[in-house]
C-alpha cells in the first residue's frame, strides 16, 4: 500500500521504517528541509535502538522515501497518517498547532487528490479533537469525509528507546474509525502483524491512548506510595511489588518503585485527561493525586539525604539526568528538580550521565559536569543515582574509596556489589 507519514519524529519515522519493511511503499513528509535529506541518505535524525540500520536498508531498497511536499504525498497515497506532536502548552492542555497545521496541509493534498485515502490520527489527542478539530479542516478542502476520504485514530503505544521493536511488536493494534470503510482499509495495513486487533470508535481510540498512560501512572504512583510505607517499615518495596505482580490481575509491570516517574508522556498525558475532564464536567480526583503523589516523590531522595547530613556546602554527585536509561530525553526528569533543589541548598553539585550532558546543560547550566561517575563521585559527600544507567551497576569499593564520605541514596533499585551499609534505597533500605 502507499502510506504517507506526517512528521519524522519519534513516532513517524520508527512506524514509517517499520510499515516501509513490512513491504509497503512509505513517504515521510517533513517541514524541515535538512531532516529530509538526511533521510533520503538513510541516515537516522533520531536516536532509536535498531532504527538507523532499519532505515538504511528501506532507503536503500526504495520502500521508504521522505519530502518536504505534503500535497504530492498526500495525492499519491491509500493512507496518510498524522504523527506531530502535540506538546503541553499550559498547566495540562495540549497545543494543537501542529495538528491543525497538518491537517490543513493535508487539505491542500486532498483537494488535487483523485481517488479515495484515509487519513489516520497517530498523534496523541484528547477525545472528540478528530471529529471536532481534524475532519471539520480536512473538509475544508471541499472534500466530504466518508464520501470521498475516510478517517481512523489509530493511537501509538510505543516507548522512546525501544520505538521501533515496540511498534514492531505491539501488544495490541486499535483502530478507531470513522466508519467501516475507513477501518478495513487501515486494517489491512497490519494485515501481517501478529498482534490482536480491535476496532472502536474513533473517540474511543483517542481514549483508550490517554487511559492507558494514566493508568500505567497510577500504578507507579500507587508503588511509590506503597514504598514510601515499606520505607518507613525498613522492608523492600521490590519484595512486595514481586508479591502483588504474581496476582495475574494485577501483573508485576510498571510496579519498579523510584524517584518519580518523567519523559514526554506520562506527566502530560494525564495532566491533559484531567483537564480534558474537567471540560466535560468530570473530576479526575484519582489522577489528580497520581500526579500529586509524583511531584513529591522527585522532592524524597534530597529529603533523605538532609537526614544524613546538613547540605550546605557540600559536594553531592548527581548520576542519570535523563527521564529514564537508554534516551538523552530529560523532559520531566526528577534529575531537573533534584538538582534545583540542591542548588537552592547550597550545594555544589557534580552531575554526569551517559547521553544527557547537553540536555540538562541548558536547564543548569551552572553546576559542574563530568565525563563519567568516576569523576562525578571522586571527594563527593554523596552520591544520588537518579537513573538506573546499567553503566552505574559498575560502580565498586574502589569508587567509594574516593568519596569523601561513601554513601549512595539510590533513587532507582541497582545492581551493584557494594557493601549494604554504603547504600540506602528511596523506598527500599
Ligand atoms: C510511555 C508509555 O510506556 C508508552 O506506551 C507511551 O506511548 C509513551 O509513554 P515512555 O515515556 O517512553 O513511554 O517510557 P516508559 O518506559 O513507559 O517510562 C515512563 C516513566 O515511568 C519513566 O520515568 C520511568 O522511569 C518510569 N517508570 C516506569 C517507573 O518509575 N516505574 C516503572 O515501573 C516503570
Amino acid at each position: 500500500m502507499n502510506i504517507s507519514i506526517i512528521g519524522t519524529g519519534y513516532v513517524g519515522l520508527p512506524a514509517g521504517a517499520g510499515l516501509a519493511s513490512h513491504g509497503h511503499n512509505v513517504t515521510c513528509v517533513d517541514i524541515d528541509e535538512e531532516k529530509v535529506e538526511e533521510i533520503n541518505r538513510g541516515r537516522c535524525p533520531i536516536y532509536e535502538d535498531g532504527l538507523p540500520e532499519l532505515l538504511e536498508e528501506v532507503v536503500s531498497n526504495r520502500q521508504l522515501k521522505a519530502t518536504t511536499d505534503t500535497i504530492d504525498a498526500v495525492k499519491n497515497a491509500d493512507v496518510i497518517f498524522l504523527a506531530v506532536g502535540t506538546p503541553m502548552e499550559n498547566e495540562g492542555d495540549i497545543t494543537l498547532d501542529y495538528i491543525r497545521q497538518a491537517s490543513k496541509d493535508v487539505a491542500n493534498g486532498l483537494e488535487q487528490k483523485e481517488g479515495y485515502g484515509v487519513v489516520v490520527v497517530k498523534s496523541t489527542v484528547v477525545p472528540t479533537t478528530t471529529e471536532e478539530e481534524v475532519i471539520p479542516l480536512l473538509e475544508e478542502s471541499g472534500k466530504k469525509a466518508r464520501k470521498d476520504f475516510g478517517v481512523c485514530m489509530n493511537p501509538e503505544f510505543l516507548r522512546e528507546g525501544t520505538a521501533l521493536d515496540d511498534f514492531l511488536n505491539p501488544d495490541r493494534i486499535v483502530i478507531g474509525e470513522l466508519d467501516n470503510k475507513s477501518g478495513d482499509l487501515v486494517e489491512k495495513i497490519y494485515s501481517d502483524f501478529d498482534a490482536p486487533l480491535m476496532r472502536t470508535g474513533l473517540k474511543e481510540a483517542e481514549l483508550i491512548k490517554y487511559a492507558s498512560n494514566s493508568l500505567l501512572a497510577t500504578k507507579i504512583s500507587f508503588i511509590n506510595e506503597i514504598g514510601n510505607l515499606c520505607k518507613e517499615l525498613g522492608i523492600d518495596v521490590y519484595e512486595v511489588a514481586d508479591g502483588i505482580g504474581l496476582d495475574s490481575r494485577i501483573e508485576r509491570s510498571f510496579l519498579d518503585s523510584g524517584a518519580g516517574f518523567g519523559g514526554s508522556c506520562f506527566p502530560k498525558d494525564v495532566r491533559a485527561l484531567i483537564k480534558f475532564s474537567e471540560t466535560q464536567g468530570e473530576k479526575t480526583e484519582l489522577l489528580e493525586k497520581v500526579i500529586e503523589t509524583n511531584v513529591k516523590q522527585k522532592t524524597k531522595l534530597v529529603e533523605q539525604l538532609e537526614k544524613e547530613m546538613k547540605l550546605k556546602e557540600k559536594t553531592i554527585a548527581v548520576l542519570g539526568l535523563s527521564f529514564k536509561p537508554k534516551t538523552d530525553d530529560i523532559r520531566q526528569s526528577p534529575a531537573i528538580n533534584i538538582i534545583s533543589e540542591l542548588k537552592e541548598k547550597n550545594v555544589e553539585v557534580k552531575a554526569y550521565d551517559p547521553k544527557a550532558v547537553e540536555n540538562m546543560k541548558e536547564i543548569h547550566p551552572d553546576i559542574n559536569y563530568t565525563d563519567n561517575y568516576q569523576h562525578a563521585l571522586k571527594n563527593s559527600d554523596a552520591a544520588l543515582i537518579v537513573t538506573d544507567w546499567p553503566e552505574f551497576n559498575q560502580i565498586n569499593r574502589e569508587d567509594l574509596k574516593k568519596m569523601k564520605r561513601p554513601l549512595i541514596l539510590e533513587g532507582r533499585r541497582m545492581k551493584y556489589e557494594v557493601p549494604k551499609e554504603n547504600t540506602k534505597g528511596i523506598t527500599w533500605p
